[in-house]
């Protein structure tokens, strides 16, 4: 066992072909089932109902074969219930998944390519069907939504790594796991998820790339049919995602709880942290995050997207912090439906159509909280306490900050730079108990004067006020807030106009540190 995986790691990564001292090549059979240590022939295998996997603890080389099945059909490698199972180096094609691994702990597989498996033929259509983000396992063999590279099904501690995953439905669907680890894998064109989780716990993804997640007719922002790089929900938690780069997604994460058809079947995913990944072009937005809470957005570098992030009912402590969302077309940042949530030390620039930041609300309870108990819908109908700290805007058009029916939100800290016709801040509709500056208060803001209070506009046309603590000496109102002013707008001594690329970090990690230590 030993020898053969470092014969296969040596294989993988030097591409070298060994030969294993008593080590003798197999040529599979169809439905041929695996049980010992196996180095397959290289070849090209047409194996219309594929291999699978009946022991643990065993090594299957592909030898960098092709296993090809017939007309999108079967399974290309199954394992049901083996544990400490290695599979690697090899090609698996045509079936309706590649690989289909079912209950057992610890298995590894690395090196595979994955390709034109499944792949729904209507999703070229001009109107691809919207794809269901609450399949579940029990639609196994549904040809809409599923099928694809790899389907994984409770299991415990899968490694998956150094794949190449491209053409075909998803690329992995996770149901119900734990401790996943899926790294350095290179997923390709899929019309459905890149990759899906799904009521799964402990996922870690780190420093795959993801290009080309998307419904192929989805050219219009509105109509990605739920498509996404990364789809994560029902009641999936504590997943780490970072140093993941994203080109040409439908969404590049939807992250998402809902119960569609059953009562509590899909409940909010929640804990999951989403750091540092790079994310352009995503037709209609890099963030899609609803009916959640407490996820955190940290540090991640958008660009050329619908939304940079959408929210809808989050319900708290969702944190959306240093993130840097260059070219949204429809808002910045967008929570509806959303109450005590965290927007912070952002850098956003060029927004076209909406506002940089809005939060929004109809007033009106859309979901009946005792129809979908587990969602924690609470007080639905607001938006309300959030905090919108740290930000840096460079605005060109519309407005900076706008409130539609939102209520006892805190705004303070931010920078408001103001292009050509751009607009500054503005609150709409019933819209009242919301703070625009904070008590002052001896800490760096982000003009790097000594006292945090409220926020800097670069259209303000006051002077600083006698005391020379960096405030100006009128409110600010702008005509657009509802019975709020900025009591002490500041006054930048040093001009934030033209950030540099280095520097736009800077800002949001003092704000982190601050919120970091007030966590403590
Ligand atoms: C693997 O097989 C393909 C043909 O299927 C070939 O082009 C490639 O060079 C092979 N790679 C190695 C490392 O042998
Ligand atoms: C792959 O298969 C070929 C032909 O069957 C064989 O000569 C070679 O040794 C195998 N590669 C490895 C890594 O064993
Ligand atoms: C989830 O997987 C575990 C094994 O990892 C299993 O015991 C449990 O029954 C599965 N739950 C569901 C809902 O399938
Ligand atoms: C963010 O991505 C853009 C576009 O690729 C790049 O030009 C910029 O340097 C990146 N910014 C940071 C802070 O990484
Ligand atoms: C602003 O964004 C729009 C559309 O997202 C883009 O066409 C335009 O080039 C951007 N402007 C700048 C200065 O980057
Ligand atoms: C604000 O709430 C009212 C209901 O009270 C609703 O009619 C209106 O459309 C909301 N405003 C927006 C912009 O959604
Ligand atoms: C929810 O909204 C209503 C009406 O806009 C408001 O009176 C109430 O104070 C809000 N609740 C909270 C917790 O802010």
């Amino acid at each position: 066992m030993a020898l053969l995986k470092i014969t296969f790691i040596f294989s993988l990564f030097l591409q070298a072909i060994l030969c294993v001292s008593g080590g003798e090549h197999v040529v599979p059979y169809d439905g041929m089932v695996i049980t010992s240590d196996t180095l397959l022939a290289h070849g090209d295998y047409y194996l219309p109902h594929g291999i699978s996997i009946g022991s643990s603890n065993i090594f299957l080389n592909l030898n960098n074969s092709t296993l090809r099945g017939d007309s999108n059909q079967n399974v290309g490698i199954t394992l049901d219930g083996y544990s400490n199972v290695y599979i690697g180096n090899g090609k698996i094609t045509n079936y309706y998944y590649g690989i289909k691994i079912s209950n057992g702990e610890r298995n590894e597989l690395a090196g595979l390519e994955l390709f034109a498996n499944w792949q729904d033929p209507n999703a070229q259509n001009p109107t691809p069907p919207s794809l269901d983000i609450n399949v579940a396992p029990g639609d196994y063999g549904d040809k809409k939504n599923l099928g694809g590279g790899m389907w994984v099904s409770n299991v415990n501690g899968i490694k998956l790594h150094h794949h190449y995953l491209h053409d075909q439905e998803n690329g992995v669907d996770l149901f119900n796991v734990t401790d996943a680890s899926i790294t350095n894998n290179r997923f390709g064109t899929h019309v459905g998820w890149c990759l899906h989780v799904w009521k799964s716990q402990g996922t870690s993804v780190n420093q795959n790339s993801f290009k080309n997640c998307v419904r192929r007719s989805s050219k219009d922002r509105d109509f990605s049919g739920n498509s996404a790089a990364v789809l994560i929900n029902c009641g999936s938690v504590n997943s780490v995602l970072q140093f993941n780069t994203f080109v040409n997604s439908g969404s590049a994460f939807i992250i998402s709880g809902f119960p569609t058809l059953r009562k509590n079947e899909c409940c909010p995913s929640t804990m999951n942290i989403i750091f540092h990944n790079k994310i352009d072009q995503a037709v209609r937005g890099a963030f899609e995050d609803s009916f959640s809470n407490q996820n955190q957005y940290l540090s991640n570098n958008i660009t050329n997207v619908g939304y940079g992030f959408l929210g809808m009912y989050l319900s708290g402590n969702t944190i959306i912090s240093g993130n840097r969302i260059t070219n949204a077309i429809h808002h910045g940042i967008i929570l509806g439906h959303s109450n005590n949530n965290r927007i912070s030390g952002n850098v956003l620039k060029n927004t076209t159509l909406g506002s940089q930041i809005e939060l929004w609300t109809d007033l009106k309870e859309h979901y009946n909280p005792l129809s979908y108990q587990c969602l924690q819908l609470k007080n639905q109908q607001n938006s309300s306490n959030n905090e919108i700290s740290g930000n840096i805007f460079e605005t060109n058009s519309n407005f900076a900050i706008n409130l539609i029916n939102s209520t006892h939100s805190l705004i303070y800290n931010n920078y408001i730079n103001l292009l050509k016709k751009a607009k500054s801040i503005k609150e709409e509709g019933l819209s009242f108990g919301n703070q625009w500056y904070t008590a002052k208060e001896k800490f760096p803001n982000i003009c790097n004067g000594e006292n945090l209070g409220g926020n800097y506009y670069s259209d303000y046309a006051g002077k600083e006020r006698t005391q020379n603590d960096g405030f100006g000496d009128i409110p600010y109102n702008d005509n657009n807030l509802i019975n709020e002013y900025d009591n002490l707008p500041l006054i930048c001594k040093k001009n934030l106009n033209n950030l540099k690329p280095g520097m736009n970090f800077k800002f949001p990690s003092l704000i982190l540190k601050k919120y970091f230590k007030s966590r403590k």
